[in-house]
């Protein structure tokens, strides 16, 4: 069977599903691999990589898609690439399904199967598929990393003989996987932790880390059975925003990551809290591609108000395309691994599987 991809939209998408180490494990499932000319080239892998290792590269876009049985990437590919696609392929990627209903619709018609990965379930045999989990972690890193170098001020404590730099105060709004690793990433770094989160079940997490959790006062536990938010009530949010209007009096900087699947994220820091801000601190929203988590949130803008800086941007994965594409190519190939029947050398799409069942669209 052929494994191909093609280039991603690099305007908005850096990030690719096969890197040049996955490729030997594929090849020695059985599997060829086809890349389109320069797949790799803008985060360093170069054609001839991927050839010493035994990919074969295409120089057309047409070529590729035609003489591929399962086609993989990132996103979902623009229309014309999508209109080349037939029966019987098989596309998998993460295919963002609240956004692209349309289109997927149209390419079951055409009877292709296709799997998104962000429909994986989350349980213990699917952890090494996890690109929510392996996306989330590396986001949270690079947040709190691009958060402290817009900062103006020092994160550990220092005492020195000209005085002492007191340690800043991070709040990390959403303690899911993109926020513990915030939370991790800025104890690492020397700053007082706070968290909080909807869910109870985090509170220990946090704690674990070193972070101090901040409980909503009488909150109901919003967590569904599949581990994930329930959209909070108005009760809950009132409570929720007395107690970060306080707290963020003493919060120098603010990590969002607050996301309920499916929907609009929540908006949590609204602008009376922004107010009662100091100048010079700043929130750093994982949110904006999804609506933000602030009133002010702009994806890939700093916003200023009153000296209080918001920033977020639309995939701040491209920050760390290489890292984050080694852990993609990864759970894909834990996926694909999954999904294939070495004695027949045919795809199975086992609908008893409850990874194949739940990722398979339909
Ligand atoms: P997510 O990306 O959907 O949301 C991020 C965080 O925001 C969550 O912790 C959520 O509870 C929180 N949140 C939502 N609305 C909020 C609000 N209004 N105020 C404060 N916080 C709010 O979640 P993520 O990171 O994908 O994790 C979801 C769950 O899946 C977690 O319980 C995680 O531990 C679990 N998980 C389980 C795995 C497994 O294999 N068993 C693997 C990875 C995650």
């Amino acid at each position: 069977m052929i494994i191909g991809s093609n280039l991603e939209n690099q305007e908005i998408e850096k990030r690719i599903a096969i890197t040049p180490e996955i490729v030997k494990k594929y090849i020695s499932l059985g599997f060829e691999i086809n890349l389109i000319h320069n797949y790799g080239a803008h985060i360093g892998f170069q054609d001839s990589n991927y050839e010493k290792l035994g990919a074969k590269i295409i120089f057309d876009e047409k070529d590729l898609i035609n003489n591929s049985d399962i086609i993989i990437q990132m996103r979902l590919p623009n229309d014309n690439y999508l209109s080349l696609i037939k029966e019987n392929q098989t596309i998998i990627g993460s295919l963002d399904i609240h956004v692209n209903k349309d289109k997927l619709k149209n390419l079951l018609n055409k009877k292709i199967n296709i799997f998104s990965l962000d429909l994986l379930p989350r349980i213990t045999r699917a952890q090494s598929m996890d690109i929510l989990s392996s996306q989330a972690n590396l986001a949270g890193y690079k947040a709190v990393v691009e958060s402290f170098a817009n900062f103006e001020k020092a994160i550990p404590m220092m005492m020195t003989a000209a005085g002492t730099v007191p340690a800043a105060k991070v709040l990390v709004v959403g303690a899911g996987v993109a926020g513990l690793q915030a939370i991790a990433t800025a104890k690492r770094m020397g700053a007082i932790v706070f968290a909080t989160d909807v869910r109870m079940a985090s509170k220990e997490q946090v704690e674990s880390l070193g972070g101090k959790f901040l409980t909503v006062e009488g909150s109901e536990n919003l967590e569904t059975e599949g581990g994930y938010a329930k959209e909070a009530s108005d009760d809950f949010k009132k409570k929720q925003e007395e107690l970060l209007k306080d707290t963020l009096r003493k919060i120098d900087i603010v990590i969002c990551t607050a996301l309920i699947p499916g929907k609009k994220a929540p908006l949590i820091i609204k602008e009376n809290m922004i107010n009662n801000m100091q100048p010079g601190s700043l929130i750093y929203d994982l949110a904006a591609s999804q609506g933000g988590n602030t009133a002010f949130t702009e994806a890939d803008k700093v916003i200023d108000k009153n000296g209080v800086k918001i920033m977020g941007e639309k995939n701040i994965l491209n920050k760390l395309p290489v890292s984050a594409s080694n852990l993609y190519a990864k759970n894909l190939f834990n996926f694909i691994s999954n999904l294939y029947d070495k004695e027949n050398k045919k795809i199975n799409i086992n609908m008893e599987d409850e990874i194949i069942n739940n990722t398979l669209i339909k």
